[in-house]
């Protein structure tokens, strides 16, 4: 992987992480982001388990990716004796994908989970995104349980 440094994201990358989270995560608006990062990247984020972001940052200072970890206290198919760490979102711009970088990404993600004391990683994907569930096997997991989402309205 040439000239990316993949490192943990800090407040002055705001701006750029909020615009990568609206095209993963469309529902929400860049600023809606912003505000979330705004907690999450000084620390104050309400959340009981660990999240950190983890940035793949080009020569010229661009974000190439990211990748948000945290721990969960479960998952599928993971042993329950322990937490594991979960791959909450995984993005790399479209210029730099295939180049190594998502694998990059998830191996620093790896190493955090790891010294919280994990000894598994958990995630998910959709079933339509081929290109993700291949980038998740190639890179070692192995598919847990397929499940099927429900809701209604009350
Ligand atoms: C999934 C994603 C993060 C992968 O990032 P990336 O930087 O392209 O991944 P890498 O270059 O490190 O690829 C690692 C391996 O995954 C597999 N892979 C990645 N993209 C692939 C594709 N389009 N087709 C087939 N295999 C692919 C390959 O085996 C690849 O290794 P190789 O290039 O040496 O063959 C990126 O495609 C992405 O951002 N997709 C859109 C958002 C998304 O779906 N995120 C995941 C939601 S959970």
């Amino acid at each position: 992987m040439k000239d990316v440094l993949v490192r943990f994201a800090q407040p002055s990358d705001l701006e750029q992480l909020a615009r990568l989270r609206e095209v993963l995560w469309p529902e929400s608006s860049a600023e809606e982001h912003g505000e979330e990062l705004a907690l999450i990247l000084v620390g104050t984020f309400p959340r009981v388990m660990p999240l950190v972001i983890l940035v793949a940052q080009a020569g010229d200072g661009t974000l190439a990716g990211f990748l948000e970890v945290g721990l969960r206290s479960c998952a599928d198919g993971c042993n329950e004796s322990r937490a594991v760490g979960y791959v909450e979102g995984w993005y790399v711009e479209e210029n730099w994908r295939r180049q190594g970088v998502g694998a990059e990404l998830l191996r620093a993600a790896e190493g955090w989970a790891r010294g919280q004391g994990c000894l598994e990683m958990a995630s998910d994907t959709a079933i339509d995104n081929l290109v993700s569930q291949r980038a998740h096997e190639a890179l070692g997991f192995e598919v847990a349980e397929h499940s099927v989402l429900y809701r209604k309205t009350l």
